[in-house]
């Protein structure tokens, strides 16, 4: 359920739709916002009602009615919703069409700047849900906005309102997720498989790198791995430490099994070092036999039987 904003005033209940549409107005902080503090009964009579809107842009309103916001029309709460669909986001527009269209007296996005539009997005969006931690997001300090993967009117893919589908849509700004994802070893985004939301939310995390994770606390990854996330009686301590990035690459590689470099040996032995140190360098030579080390140490990820991770 869409939030209301934090400026609402607190009036009485029976005031509460016009205090919503001033809260919203003032928010937005556009051409057409009232003056602040301008009696409620005047600003309610700003607003004319999706039906009238129609009247002049019938094409528009069509297919508006087709998306997920048409339910603004039958909203009794939430910010502005009262005031119908249209008006909940292009504000009051009763002087737009008393001005036979004056595009001067309506809130027009494309006139704003992205950190302008997405406010008054998140004026009904901000709050307990996917979007709450959008403010600090690297898309918001980047100046990317709302407006650059939704469209209201004209969403290519329906569902969510996307203005591209996915990948397609991050692959535009990021080529070099676009280029890992190419790689022979890869987890399968390109084949439908797997979501870059599955991992990311575009819309910010609490953590680094836009990243999800679960709700207990732990890496992304074992929501589709839970079998890596033991606990274990012998914790193979990078896993738990580091992370799965420690040994793989999340996106692609040109290894098998994601891993940063070719070797498996390789690998181990940036840790690994010398005997003596911790970790500990193996005790065996690197003699051919060796190389491979997971053929031995299979349960790289923890085991419940082996310190050294055999079967
Ligand atoms: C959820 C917020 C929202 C609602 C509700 C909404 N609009 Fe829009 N409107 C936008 C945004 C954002 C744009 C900028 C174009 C885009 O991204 O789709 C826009 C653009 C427009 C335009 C410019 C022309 C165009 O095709 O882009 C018109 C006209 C318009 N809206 C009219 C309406 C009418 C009429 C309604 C009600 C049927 C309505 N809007 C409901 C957000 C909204
Ligand atoms: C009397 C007819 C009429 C009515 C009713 C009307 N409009 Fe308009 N609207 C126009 C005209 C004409 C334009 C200007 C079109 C142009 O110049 O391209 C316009 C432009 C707009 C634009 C800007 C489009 C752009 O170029 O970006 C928006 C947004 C808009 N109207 C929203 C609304 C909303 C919301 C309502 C209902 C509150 C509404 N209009 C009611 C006639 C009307
Ligand atoms: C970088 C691209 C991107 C940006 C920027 C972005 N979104 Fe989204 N949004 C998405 C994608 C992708 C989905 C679909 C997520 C899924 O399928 O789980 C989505 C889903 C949603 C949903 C539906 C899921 C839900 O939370 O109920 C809403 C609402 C939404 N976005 C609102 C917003 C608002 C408001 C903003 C601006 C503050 C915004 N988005 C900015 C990409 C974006
Ligand atoms: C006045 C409140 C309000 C405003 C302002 C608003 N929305 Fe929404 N939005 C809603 C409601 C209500 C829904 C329907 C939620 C539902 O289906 O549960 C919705 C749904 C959505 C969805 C989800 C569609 C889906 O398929 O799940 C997206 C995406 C979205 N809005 C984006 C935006 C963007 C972008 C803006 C700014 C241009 C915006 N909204 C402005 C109230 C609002
Ligand atoms: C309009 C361009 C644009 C689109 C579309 C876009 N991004 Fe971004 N994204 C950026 C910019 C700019 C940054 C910040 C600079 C950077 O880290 O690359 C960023 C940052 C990120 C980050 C954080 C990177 C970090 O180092 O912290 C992730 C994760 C991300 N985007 C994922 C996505 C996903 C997933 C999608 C598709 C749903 C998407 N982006 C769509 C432009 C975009
Ligand atoms: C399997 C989970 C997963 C999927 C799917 C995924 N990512 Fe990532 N992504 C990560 C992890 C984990 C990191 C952090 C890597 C690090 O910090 O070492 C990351 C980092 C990033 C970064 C920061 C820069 C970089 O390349 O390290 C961007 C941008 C990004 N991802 C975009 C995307 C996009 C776009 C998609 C979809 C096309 C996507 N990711 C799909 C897990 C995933
Ligand atoms: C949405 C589910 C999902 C998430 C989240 C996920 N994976 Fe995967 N992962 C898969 C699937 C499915 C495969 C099977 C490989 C395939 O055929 O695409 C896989 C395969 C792998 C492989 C083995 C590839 C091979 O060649 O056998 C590694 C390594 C891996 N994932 C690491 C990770 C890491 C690290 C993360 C967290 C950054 C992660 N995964 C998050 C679904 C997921
Ligand atoms: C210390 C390095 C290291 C860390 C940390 C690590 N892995 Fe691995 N992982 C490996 C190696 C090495 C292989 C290849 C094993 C083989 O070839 O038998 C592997 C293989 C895999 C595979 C494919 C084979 C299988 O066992 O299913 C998946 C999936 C996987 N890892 C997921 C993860 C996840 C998820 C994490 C984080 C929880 C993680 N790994 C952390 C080293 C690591
Ligand atoms: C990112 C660093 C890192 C990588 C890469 C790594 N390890 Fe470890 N490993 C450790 C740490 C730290 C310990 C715990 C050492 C301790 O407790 O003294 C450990 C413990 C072990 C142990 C238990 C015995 C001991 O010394 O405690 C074995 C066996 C082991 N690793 C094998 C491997 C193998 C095989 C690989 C390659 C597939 C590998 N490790 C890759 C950091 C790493
Ligand atoms: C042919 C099987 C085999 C292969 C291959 C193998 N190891 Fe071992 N590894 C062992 C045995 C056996 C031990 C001793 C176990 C014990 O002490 O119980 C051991 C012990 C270790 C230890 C623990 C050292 C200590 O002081 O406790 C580490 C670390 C280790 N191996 C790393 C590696 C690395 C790295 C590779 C690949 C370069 C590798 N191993 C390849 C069989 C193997």
């Amino acid at each position: 359920m869409p939030s209301h904003p934090r400026t609402i005033p607190v009036l009485l209940s029976s005031l509460f739709c016009l205090s919503a549409a001033v809260g919203l107005a003032q928010q937005a902080g556009g051409k057409s916002a009232q003056a602040v503090g301008a009696p409620a009964s005047a600003e309610a009579s700003k607003y004319v009602g999706s039906d009238t809107c129609k009247t002049c842009h019938e094409e528009i309103y069509t297919a508006w009615a087709k998306t997920p916001h048409w339910k603004m029309t039958y909203m009794k709460e939430g910010a502005g919703v009262a005031h119908s669909g249209c008006e909940s986001c292009h504000g009051p527009g009763a002087d737009h069409v008393a001005g036979g269209g004056d595009k001067s007296k309506i809130y027009i996005f494309k006139d704003h700047s992205r950190e302008e539009t997405s406010a008054r997005c998140l004026t009904c969006h901000g709050e307990k849900q996917m979007q709450s931690h959008f403010a600090e997001s690297s898309h918001a300090s980047s100046a990317v906005g709302c407006l650059d993967c939704h469209s209201p009117h004209h969403a290519e893919e329906k569902q969510h309102l996307l203005v591209q589908s996915q990948p397609q849509l991050c692959y535009g700004c990021h080529t070099s997720a676009k280029a890992d994802f190419a790689k022979p070893y890869h987890h399968r985004v390109n084949e439908g498989l797997v979501q870059c939301n599955d991992c990311h939310n575009p819309h910010g995390t609490g953590t680094v790198r836009q990243l999800n994770t679960l709700a207990s606390g732990d890496a992304v990854c074992y929501k589709c791995h839970a079998d890596k996330q033991g606990p274990f009686v012998y914790e193979h301590v990078p896993v738990k430490t580091e992370g799965c990035s420690s040994c793989h690459t999340p996106h692609g590689s040109t290894n098998p099994r994601l891993l940063k470099v070719s070797l498996v040996n390789m690998l181990c032995l940036q840790c690994h070092t010398f005997p003596g140190l911790s970790p500990a360098g193996p005790v065996h030579n690197q003699s051919a036999k060796y190389q491979a080390c997971t053929m031995c140490h299979s349960q790289i990820h923890g085991s419940n039987f082996s310190d050294v991770f055999f079967k």
